[in-house]
């Protein structure tokens, strides 16, 4: 066979046929940077739809809400549901690049878990990974592992989620001791998984939140503290009132 000899010119028009820019040319450097980019790129992809999936939903319905469907009107107190909305969502953007935790406190029906869905739905189109954790549903799951060995392989991977993802929302944090008035302490393994999980949330060393967890809550932190270990709510529950939600004078509007 002929070998076929390429010159200058012909590699020019072949290059610029594919808009190759002859002039500019990547270094080795270059190329390889871009490489590990993408590749990571794509691992933090995964990883996001790998967090997601692992969420604990109640009743498995995956819930969404956005902040544009947030409807002051709805609620008994619009001026306070329009400032609870604007709360929410500033700490949002906050939390694009920083970590701190945040609670929802209020009655059933008043939007903690609606805000609390916006705020993980606007993160995750922000590059954060977010995982839904219905803590009731946790309890349950617990509960069952003893039956099923697939649910003890299943809570593995929820823990290592809840461990890792940047976004977490606890979801109705404290139903899983009881109503109020009949306080009882919770399920040992669930304290232990939450304990496990929240000491693997603080950067111990920087007395900061490693990424952010989001409760909801119809507790208050001293009931919350009769359920749970009082370090691991110190842990969950942010100090700073600007971080917390009052939802408590709303009225709900699942009847309304
Ligand atoms: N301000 C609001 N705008 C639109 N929908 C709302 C509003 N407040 C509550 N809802 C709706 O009412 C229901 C109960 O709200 P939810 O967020 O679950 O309350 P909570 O978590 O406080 O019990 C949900 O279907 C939610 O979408
Ligand atoms: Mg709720």
């Amino acid at each position: 066979m002929q070998p076929v000899s390429f010159d200058a010119a012909y590699i020019r028009r072949l290059a610029k046929a594919k808009h190759v820019d002859m002039d500019n040319l990547p270094t080795k450097e270059e190329i390889d940077r871009k490489f590990i980019e993408t590749a990571n790129a794509k691992l933090a992809r995964q990883k996001m739809r790998r967090y997601y999936r692992d969420s604990v939903w109640s009743g498995k319905i995956p819930l969404r809400f956005e902040f544009g469907k947030w409807d002051i009107t709805k609620q008994t107190d619009p001026k306070r549901a329009k400032e609870l909305g604007k709360q929410a969502f500033v700490l949002a953007r906050q939390l694009e690049t920083q970590n701190f935790n945040v609670a929802m406190m209020g009655d059933r029906g008043v939007g903690k878990t609606s805000l609390a869905l916006a705020m993980m739905g606007y993160l995750m189109e922000h590059e954060r990974s977010g995982m839904f954790v219905s803590t009731a549903e946790l309890l349950r799951l617990v509960g069952d592992k003893y039956d099923d060995p697939s649910i003890a392989a299943k809570l593995r991977d929820i823990k290592r989620s809840m461990t890792e993802v940047d976004v977490l929302v606890l979801d109705d944090f404290g139903t899983e001791g009881g109503m109020t008035g009949n306080i009882k302490p919770v399920h040992k393994d669930l304290q232990d998984l939450m304990y496990q999980v929240s000491n693997a949330r603080v950067d111990f060393e920087n007395n900061q939140a490693r990424g952010v967890t989001i409760m909801t809550t119809n507790n208050t932190k001293q009931q919350l503290k009769q359920m749970y270990e009082g370090k691991f709510i110190d842990r969950v529950f942010p100090n700073n009132p600007a971080h917390q939600l009052l939802f408590e004078e709303m009225k709900g509007v699942r009847n309304v």
